[in-house]
This record gives C-alpha cells, sequence and structure tokens, in this order.
C-alpha cells in the first residue's frame, strides 16, 4: 500500500530543490568568482544534507551585465565557470549520486551582445529584426510607450543606426526577445531539447510572466499607491507588460518541449498575486509543474498573515497542481536577515513542513546572513542604476562560507563580493559536528521530511490557534504529523490547546523537547517550535 501511495509522486513532488548561484559556491581556479569544478567539489555537501535537486542560475555564456541573466549563447559554458566537459562532469557526477540538476532557462531577454540582437539591431531588413521588440519612436520623438524598466528608467532604448527604440524590461543590455514570432520560440524550444538531450532534469525558467507584452502596445496605467520609497518601476502598474492572456500558450508549449523527454521538470520564476500564479500551472496542468510560491519570502513575518496565505494558496491551487515554498533567492534579503537568526528556524521548519516541494537558498543552511556591501564594492546593475531604495541584492549573493580559513576556503584569490566578517564562527565545517547548529537542525528537518511520508507528500490541514502561533497537521494514510511555530521573538511564552489527546515530540528548535509527550495544552517560549506524531 505505502509503496503504490509513493509511487504516485514524481521525483520533483518529494525532493527538495536548492539553489547554487554559481559566482558564490566554490571557486577552484582563484579567480575570486565560482566555477563548475567547485560545484563539483561540494556536491556531496548538498548530498549529505538531505537535498537532491541542484538548482544553479546562469552559467551560460554572458557579458555579465546582469551577472548572467544577460546570455550572449544560449548553448554554450561560461570560460569563467569552466568549460563543457567540466558541465558533462557535472551532470554525470550529479547523476551517479542520484541527485538531479536544474539549469536556469533566460528566455524573455538575450544579451545585446548575441549575435541574434547584433543582426536583429543591423538593419531594419535583417531576418532577425522582428526577433526583438522594435518600434518607432513617438511623435515627439520620445519612447513609443511609457513601458519602464524594472532597472529604472525608459524600458527602450533609442537606436539611432535604424530610428527605432527597443524594449528591455531590464537593463538595456538585455533586450526583450519577440516571444510572439514563432521563430524565436523555435529557436528557444531548440536550445530547451539541446539541454535535455544532454539529461538535464528541468529548467527554472526565469520571469515566467514576462514572456509576452501587449501587441497594442498600449501605456500602462499609473499605479495608485506608488511612492518616493518604491522603485520608479512602480510608478505604473504592469497591465500591459506582464501577464499577458497569451503568455499561457508560450507555457504551455514549453511544458510540450519538456514532455518530449522523460520525468523532467519545468519551474516558472512568477511574481504575482497567488490568484494569478496559480494560472501558470495551465490548462489541465499543462503549463509550469512548478510555479514559484514566493509569499515567504514576500510576506510579514506574522503568524496570522501567513496562515490566511497557506490557507488562501491552498484553496486556490488547481486539482492536480502541485503546491511549493520558497524561502530565499538571489534577488531578495535572506531570511536570517529579515527575520532574525532564531526565528530562521522557524522558517527552516516552516518550510520544510508545509504541503508542497521546498527551495532553499545555498548558504541559508548555515544561517548566512545579509552582508553589508560599501558603497565602492557594489556589483549589481539595480543597485547601480537605482540607489539608496534598498534594492541592492550583492547582499545575499556573497561567498558560501566553507570554512574558518582564509576566505571561508570560498577561494584562494580575492573573492567578487566580501565575505560575513564572522565566518571564521558561521561555516560548514564549523557547523557540521555542532548538534546545535543550525546546519545540524537542517540536517534533521530534511530527514524527517524524507522519512515521513506525512510531511513529504501528505495532506494538510490548519489548526485554529491565536497570537504568534501557526499549527497544522500534516497526514499521510498511516500518520497524522502536528506542527506548531511560534513566530514571535519577544521572549514571552505562549500556551494553546492541542487539537489531539496525545502526541509525541519528534523534533524541536529547543534541546531536551524531542521524545516528550504533548497532552491537552502546549506551551512554546519565543522562537520555539515544535513537530510532533499525534497518536491518540
Ligand atoms: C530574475 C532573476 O532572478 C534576476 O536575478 C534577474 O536580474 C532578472 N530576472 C532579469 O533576468
Amino acid at each position: 500500500m505505502k509503496e503504490i501511495q509513493t509511487e504516485k509522486y514524481k521525483w520533483w513532488q518529494k525532493e527538495i530543490v536548492y539553489q547554487i548561484y554559481p559566482r558564490s559556491y566554490k571557486d577552484n581556479n582563484g579567480d575570486g568568482i565560482g566555477d563548475l569544478p567547485g560545484i563539483i567539489e561540494k556536491l556531496d555537501h548538498i548530498k549529505d544534507l538531505g537535498v537532491k535537486v541542484v538548482w544553479i542560475s546562469p552559467i551560460y555564456p554572458s557579458p555579465m551585465a546582469d551577472f548572467g541573466y544577460d546570455v550572449s549563447d544560449y548553448t554554450g559554458i561560461h570560460p569563467m565557470f569552466g568549460t563543457m566537459e567540466d558541465f558533462n562532469s557535472l551532470l554525470e557526477e550529479i547523476h551517479k549520486r542520484e541527485m538531479k540538476l536544474i539549469l536556469d532557462f533566460v528566455p524573455n531577454h538575450s544579451s545585446n551582445m548575441h549575435e541574434w540582437f547584433l543582426d536583429s539591431r543591423s538593419s531594419k531588413n535583417n531576418p532577425k529584426r522582428d526577433w526583438y521588440i522594435w518600434k518607432d519612436p513617438a511623435p515627439d520623438g520620445g519612447p513609443p510607450t511609457n513601458w519602464g524598466s524594472v532597472f529604472g528608467g525608459s524600458g527602450w532604448e533609442y537606436d539611432k543606426e535604424t530610428n527605432q527604440y527597443y524594449y528591455h524590461a531590464f537593463l538595456k543590455e538585455q533586450p526583450d526577445l519577440n516571444w510572439r514570432n514563432p521563430e524565436v520560440q523555435e529557436a528557444m524550444f531548440n536550445v530547451l531539447r539541446f539541454w535535455l538531450d544532454k539529461g538535464v532534469d528541468g529548467f527554472r525558467v526565469d520571469v515566467m510572466w514576462h514572456l509576452i507584452k501587449d501587441a497594442q502596445f498600449r501605456d500602462n496605467p499609473p499605479n495608485p499607491n506608488y511612492t518616493e520609497d518604491y522603485s520608479p518601476y512602480d510608478k505604473h502598474l504592469q497591465t500591459y507588460t506582464t501577464d499577458q492572456p497569451e503568455v499561457h500558450d508560450i507555457v504551455e508549449k514549453m511544458r510540450s518541449v519538456i514532455d518530449e523527454f522523460d520525468e523532467r521538470l519545468l519551474i516558472g520564476e512568477i511574481y504575482l498575486p497567488v490568484e494569478q500564479l496559480v494560472e501558470y500551472y495551465g490548462k489541465d496542468n499543462r503549463g509550469a509543474h512548478l510555479p514559484f510560491n514566493f509569499q515567504l519570502v514576500l510576506l510579514p513575518w506574522d503568524a496570522r498573515e501567513i496562515e490566511a496565505a497557506i490557507n488562501n494558496y491552498e484553496g486556490a491551487l488547481p486539482p492536480g497542481g502541485w503546491p511549493n515554498w520558497v524561502l530565499g533567492n538571489h534577488d531578495n534579503s535572506r531570511i536570517a536577515t529579515r527575520v532574525g537568526v532564531k526565528q530562521a528556524r522557524i522558517a527552516a521548519m516552516m518550510l520544510l513542513t508545509l504541503r508542497g516541494t521546498p527551495t532553499i537558498y545555498y548558504g541559508d543552511e548555515i544561517g548566512m546572513e545579509d552582508v553589508p556591501i560599501a558603497p565602492d564594492q557594489v556589483q549589481d546593475p539595480q543597485e547601480k542604476n537605482i540607489p539608496g531604495k534598498g534594492l541592492n541584492r550583492d547582499p545575499e549573493r556573497t561567498p558560501m562560507q566553507w570554512d574558518s580559513s582564509e576566505n571561508a576556503g570560498f577561494t584562494s584569490g580575492k573573492p567578487w563580493l566580501p565575505l560575513m566578517e564572522n565566518y571564521k564562527e558561521l561555516n560548514v565545517e564549523k557547523e557540521w559536528d555542532s548538534e546545535e547548529s543550525i546546519i545540524s537542525f537542517y540536517r534533521k528537518l530534511i530527514a524527517l521530511r524524507q522519512k515521513e511520508p506525512a510531511l513529504q507528500i501528505g495532506k494538510y490541514r490548519p489548526v485554529l490557534t491565536t497570537g504568534n502561533l501557526l499549527a497544522y497537521i500534516r497526514s499521510s494514510e498511516e500518520k497524522k504529523i502536528f506542527v506548531i511555530l511560534n513566530l514571535g521573538d519577544s521572549g514571552e511564552a505562549m500556551e494553546t490547546n492541542v487539537p489531539f489527546s496525545k502526541a509525541i515530540i519528534l523534533a524541536s528548535t529547543h534541546a531536551g523537547r524531542e521524545g516528550k509527550n504533548l497532552e491537552g495544552t502546549v506551551q512554546l517560549e519565543s522562537n520555539e517550535g515544535l513537530i510532533a506524531e499525534i497518536k491518540e
């Protein structure tokens, strides 16, 4: 019975995803930037954590205007990261460990140095002209619409050679491809096939909700909630630039390419309200397998808000749509900085006990925090273009802290971003054998999740509670597991009734709780969370 139940589920439903930002994982050639041989060297770290799915941010040739999210060759490897042979070894080493490799796919825009764009910009008659989004100037000679760039300023760049503008949702070095053009679609689908043929297990698709823009090029309406604290991009609602109805046809086609191969995975990076997000599962789940759910990254750390969000998400999922949860990534402040180092353990417990595939951002397993970046150290183009609004993404992209040696064992050279001062204390080597460390806590939670079908694939049921507490039950046919988390860090303990007569504690943030019984009520200290198996 048990086996039948487990087989119903795909690897990407049962396993945990781990995101590597390759510039910052492990540098093996001493240039201060991480590389593929470095990742190979550290695969056992990921395996020993209990995680099987590795997603690596872009490793393709790129002028690095947006650190690899500006691709100049979709089927190559940037020499800074290694060679195609290194990539082949990485894939082989991953599969040898029965792990999976997910690549980042950046279809919305290429680099302005991609040969497609060089051709496209060369003349109005070039066969590749329509591969990008070109438009005549407005009657006053200015940009054709009011569409902005996420990284500041107009989204339109004037090209005097041909007296037209091209659209770029991000940097001007990242021109948007024209996904309405069938040749673009086919060329990009062949990119997917190239990697799938090699044996890559799936893709995380960059800004999936951006792929199609309004065919009529209408101006975006003003955002009534805009204030000066926001990025200038938020002055307008993205009514005509993102989440267009036709994007779902593209996603469905992408999925069909994925389905030409066995058991591969399509993840979509989508920042949208839940009702729109779940549309990306597609009609009859023929869209993305996992439209990334960023609510734990974006919501205030408040038990009632998070409870409402979980319930709303669970309720909004289409039949057969598999949930997922993300706690951090290379675009957002790290969890330990957002909620504090103690609450970071509560966050880990939540991530690893909610229903759906969890994604861990590298370094969060050792409790890495955002690293302060001095003005002369800034690398991120977003901060350079829109300074002083707290938009710098460098703090969460700093080198992985492996050990107490110089540069935390990341590089023998000069790291491309500074390391946290605390790396001598906070690193993989130091934490691994200490029972109290956050990495040991992560390992315990991961092992528990992977051993208990109730946590891995079981049902979710909310449990009514109050204040800073968040509680729910996960259940399989054999077991019911109760999770209760105190999202407060004020020092105040909280007590609540429990909806069963007896349970045994399986894991806790606090020492000495495991193996104890819960009966009638439970008291949680601030920053305390526990997982218990319901017995009666
Ligand atoms: C989303 C990526 O995660 C981010 O890092 C990048 O800057 C933009 N897309 C543009 O590709």
